[in-house]
């Protein structure tokens, strides 16, 4: 088993370290001879996108929402598959319906996608698995490549998601004529540029490791972001839930007076992810908030966000810079490794957490 584990103590440490490969591995196939090559989806008839998902390829979903709608001008609903199906939602004429799933085999997204049938324009998918069941009821099936991943955790297959999905945005934003070919290069090569990235932000792996065995005291640990970070804060903390069994919540920063600031005191961490973006300055206000109170923040950010912010955080983790469209994807590594150290600190099974399975295809 070691030996399949790739002299890493589990797979999910495995599967992290691999992600700046299968991240290139996925652009190499959905970007050809310079161009992203999705041949068959015709993003000039999508007036309207409903995506569906459980679990983690649902905060990819939420991600992807941020992408659709701002660069594609495409209105996006997202839901959990297991309120979808049951809710019999109106499917108007221009919507095309989109399932991600690692699995390709998760009950309630295959239940979610069987009601679009008939309704739906187009039904594509974004899946690991690409002979799943998801993907043979898809007209469309889109693959990211990730590889075989063996942690229920899931971890490459997210970013790798994200990944098909931006590019999907990108060309969507294209075909829609809101995007020049000038500006679509620059994001190509941003992309390509970010497995180097998310190799740096790997080597910070000995950091997390310290801050994970302080994460690992706490009880209960919020998660903040804004924008299209406010997903990969809720990831973030499914997470650490997931594998440490610590009670987390993702929540959007904004929202933090409106309830989840009464929880903060003395003995509560919060991890707060914000590259230093153009709406940096109103999580600083966040911060300071929390910092009123005593809470101790946990601020993922880069050089420049760190020095914006200023001094009163408990711990400060310094990320490379990245281009802001990109910046959940490569978040995601922290989010990963904090979860990770905080789970091997407390001794839990980390590729087989109590009560989990890998892949739910009962109801
Ligand atoms: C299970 C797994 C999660 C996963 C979810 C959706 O709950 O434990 O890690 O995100 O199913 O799985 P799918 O294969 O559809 O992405």
């Amino acid at each position: 088993a070691q030996v399949e584990k790739g002299g890493h103590k589990h797979f999910m440490a495995k599967e992290i370290a691999e992600q700046p490969a299968v991240i290139g591995d996925a652009l190499g196939h959905h970007i050809q001879n310079g161009q992203i090559a999705l041949p068959d989806v015709d993003f000039t008839k999508i007036d309207r996108l409903v995506m569906v998902a459980c679990g983690t390829a649902f905060y990819a979903c939420l991600t992807a929402k941020y992408w659709f709608e701002q660069l594609a001008g495409i209105p996006v609903e997202v839901d959990i598959a297991s309120e979808f199906r049951y809710r019999e939602p109106p499917i108007p004429t221009g919507t095309v319906a989109l399932f991600v799933s690692q699995s390709g085999e998760t009950a309630d997204t295959l239940a979610a996608l069987q009601y679009c049938e008939g309704r739906a324009d187009q039904i594509l998918s974004v899946v690991n698995v690409p002979e799943s069941s998801i993907a043979r009821g898809s007209d469309v099936v889109l693959p990211i490549y990730a590889g075989t991943e063996i942690g229920v955790a899931s971890t490459k297959a997210f970013t790798c998601q994200l990944v098909v999905l931006v590019l999907m945005a990108l060309k969507a934003a294209q075909d829609k004529g809101r995007m020049d070919a000038e500006t679509l290069n620059g994001h190509l090569t941003d992309l390509r540029n970010l497995p180097g990235l998310m190799n740096h932000a790997l080597s910070g792996n000995t950091v997390m490791k310290k801050l994970a065995r302080k994460l690992a005291e706490a009880t209960d640990i919020l998660f903040l972001g804004r924008g299209q970070m406010y997903p990969l804060a809720m990831e973030g903390a499914l997470k650490l839930k997931e594998i440490s069994y610590i009670h987390a919540e993702g929540y959007a920063s904004g929202e933090l007076k409106h309830g989840p600031i009464a929880l903060v005191d003395k003995k509560t961490p919060i991890v707060v992810m914000a590259p230093s973006d153009r709406l940096f300055d109103k999580t600083v206000s966040n911060m300071q908030e929390v910092m009123a109170r005593g809470g101790k923040v946990l601020l993922i950010t880069d050089a420049k966000g760190a020095e914006e912010a200023g001094d009163g955080m408990w711990e400060t983790l310094i990320m490379p810079e990245v281009p802001d469209l990109f910046a959940p994807i490569l978040y995601a590594i922290p989010a990963q490794l904090l979860a990770y150290h905080t789970a091997v600190a407390k001794g839990t099974d980390v590729d087989q957490p109590r009560n989990l399975a890998k892949s739910v295809t009962v109801e």
